[in-house]
C-alpha cells in the first residue's frame, strides 16, 4: 500500500472526514480483477465502476449503452478484488429515471453485487430518487455539470454551468446534499464554480475536469495510464500504457515468428 493510505476501509463517513482534515479523495475507475487489486495496494480511496466501461471495456462510443447487467457484472470483479477502497458503482441510462421503484430495485442489486454505494446522474429532478435509495440504505453519490448519459440532450461534450447555467448547477449540489446525497461528482464545470460548491456543501466533491478546488478528483484509469490515448484538457497521462503494452505484443509476436519464444526454460520435458 501506498505511504499516503490509510490502512482502514474507506467508506462514506471517511471521505467525509477526509473533507473535514483538507485531506484530498482519490478515485479511478475500475472495472476488472486486475486493476481493482492494483489500484488499492496503491491506496486508491475510491474505486468506481462507471458506466464509461461502455466506452473503455465494450466498445461503444456513449454509456447510453451501457447495460446494468454489465456494470453487476464489473462490480462485483472489483469487489472481490480489493479490501480497502470504497466501490461505488453507476446506475445506468434507463435503471433510475423512470420511477423511484426502478432507482430502488437496481440499486439493490448493485448492493448485492458488492457495491458500497452507488452514483446516478442529474440535479433536482432525480431527487425523489436519491431520497428513496438513501431510505433504502443505500448511499449516493450525485453527478452534476456534464452529464455523459444525457450527452444527446446536452449536445455534446460540453463545459457546464458557465453563465446563467451556473446558478443552476450550484441549486442541483445543494439539493443534492440536502436529499441525503454522501458526496457529488462534478464534471467539466468551470473551476470557480466548483470551488464555490465544494466550498458551501459538507460533502465531499470530486471534481473531474473541474479543477483543484474540489475534495477530491476522479479519472477514468485508462486515461490516467496513457493507456486510451485520449487526453483532452482536463486528463493528465501518468504512464504511457499504450506504448508499452503495444512494444510488449510486437516483441512477442517477433519472437514466435522467430521462433525464438518459448524457449527450452519455458519447455516441460517428456
Ligand atoms: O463512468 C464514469 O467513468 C464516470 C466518471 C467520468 C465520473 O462517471
Amino acid at each position: 500500500m501506498s505511504e499516503s493510505a490509510t490502512p482502514r476501509k474507506v467508506r462514506t463517513h471517511t471521505l467525509r472526514d477526509f473533507k473535514k482534515e483538507g485531506r484530498a479523495i482519490t478515485m479511478l475507475t475500475s472495472y476488472d480483477t486486475f486493476s481493482a487489486g492494483i489500484f488499492d495496494e496503491a491506496g486508491i480511496d475510491v474505486l468506481l465502476v462507471g458506466d464509461s466501461a461502455g466506452n473503455t471495456v465494450l466498445g461503444y462510443d456513449s454509456t447510453v449503452y451501457t447495460k446494468h447487467e454489465d456494470i453487476v457484472r464489473f462490480t462485483g470483479a472489483v469487489a472481490r478484488s480489493c479490501t480497502r477502497p470504497l466501490v461505488l458503482a453507476d446506475l445506468a441510462f434507463g435503471t433510475y429515471q423512470a420511477s423511484v421503484e426502478d432507482a430502488v430495485r437496481h440499486g439493490v442489486e448493485l448492493m448485492q453485487a458488492g457495491a458500497h454505494a452507488v452514483k446516478l446522474e442529474g440535479g433536482r429532478e432525480i431527487l425523489p430518487q436519491v431520497e428513496a435509495l438513501v431510505n433504502a440504505g443505500i448511499p449516493v453519490c450525485g453527478h452534476v455539470g456534464f452529464t455523459p448519459q444525457s450527452v444527446n440532450q446536452l449536445g455534446g461534450f460540453k463545459v457546464q454551468g458557465r453563465g446563467e447555467g451556473a446558478d443552476a448547477l450550484f441549486a442541483d449540489a445543494v439539493a443534492l446534499e440536502e436529499a441525503g446525497a454522501f458526496a457529488v461528482v462534478l464534471e467539466l464545470v468551470p473551476a470557480p464554480l466548483a470551488t464555490r460548491v465544494s466550498e458551501t456543501l459538507e460533502v465531499p466533491t470530486i471534481g473531474i475536469g473541474a479543477g483543484a478546488g474540489c475534495d477530491g478528483q476522479v479519472l477514468v484509469w485508462q486515461d490516467m495510464a496513457g493507456l486510451s490515448g485520449f487526453e483532452p484538457r482536463f486528463v493528465k497521462a501518468f504512464a504511457d500504457l499504450r506504448s508499452e503494452l503495444s512494444r510488449a505484443a510486437r516483441e512477442y509476436a517477433d519472437a514466435v515468428r522467430a521462433k525464438s519464444f518459448p524457449a527450452p526454460e519455458h519447455t516441460f520435458e517428456q
